[in-house]
């Protein structure tokens, strides 16, 4: 069993890590409608978002009709996510939460989605528990994760090297991009699960550029780049090492992604 006190204390780090990630909401800008199309939404349904950043998937089913709850546990992202529901003129509740603990009520919503969101949350089975758990019976889960065999899944096991180990009991979050890994997690709380492989494309004018933008915006490399800053050699040697990596995935100044997208009906 996991110490609470060392989980909540990786879900800060955490917090402060995803603060900066805004700019690059305009590539999961695309890949939000394309999980809103996979989930079915439709006018009317109540639609949970978890791990909604600066809320491009609740700010898309909201323009579907939905009526739509973003829950992330990053304030910088949901003040962003505030200004997105304004500019499109739709009503959205926001909630700073955890997606282990969700602060709603059994049962309350006919679909629950997450984008690259969830399965940040440090234990599968108590995130995905706490999703099943409110949303209704023949209610919708859908959510798009990146596996760990491609750039981004790559590209976590790279820092991971640079990296102290996170504490026991954490989950690498690539895991949630096997489609093994989701059947066994859902287990018999689901029925109808399938699966659907989606594209995403990270724009970069070279490698360089990709890694500085990594750097600046997500909560993986701001850590690598703190940690190593007093080591020349070793962030030459992370820096060479990304460099190589992303130089495999990006072709005509784009780097393209595959994800796995997953939906289930609970029983
Ligand atoms: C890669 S971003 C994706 C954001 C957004 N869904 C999108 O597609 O643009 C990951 C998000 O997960 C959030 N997150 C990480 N751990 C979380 C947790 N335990 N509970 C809720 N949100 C979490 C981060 O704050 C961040 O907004």
């Amino acid at each position: 069993m996991v110490q609470q006190d060392v989980l909540e204390t990786f879900k800060a780090t955490q917090r402060v890590g995803w603060a900066f990630f805004a700019p690059l909401e305009n590539l999961t800008t695309p890949t939000a409608a394309n999980l809103v199309r996979f989930a079915g939404v439709r006018a009317g349904q109540t639609v949970l978002d978890v791990g909604c950043g600066t809320g491009v998937v609740a700010v898309t089913a909201a323009r579907k009709g939905a009526r739509v709850a973003g829950l992330d546990l990053t304030p910088e992202l949901l003040e962003r996510a505030h200004e997105n529901s304004r500019i499109a003129g739709v009503e959205i509740a926001w909630r700073e939460g955890d997606a282990e603990k969700l602060p709603f009520g059994d049962a309350a919503f006919d679909v629950v989605v997450s984008q690259f969101g969830h399965m940040f949350a440090p234990r599968p089975e108590v995130a995905l528990g706490e999703m099943l758990r409110v949303l209704k019976p023949g209610g919708t889960i859908a959510f798009s994760t990146w596996p760990p065999d491609h750039f981004m899944g790559q590209m976590f096991a790279l820092f991971g090297r640079y990296l102290p180990a996170p504490p026991p009991g954490v989950t690498p979050p690539p895991l949630w991009g096997k489609e093994e890994n989701v059947r066994a997690w859902c287990g018999g709380a689901v029925k109808d699960l399938s699966f659907e492989r989606g594209v995403m494309l990270f724009p970069a004018l070279s490698p360089g550029h990709h890694r500085e933008s990594t750097e600046r915006t997500t909560a993986g490399g701001r850590k690598v780049v703190e940690l190593l800053a007093s080591d020349r050699d070793r962030m030459a040697a992370f820096r060479t090492e990304y460099h190589e990596l992303v130089a495999k995935y990006l072709e005509d100044n784009v780097v393209r992604q595959e994800y796995l997208m997953s939906r289930a009906t609970k029983v």
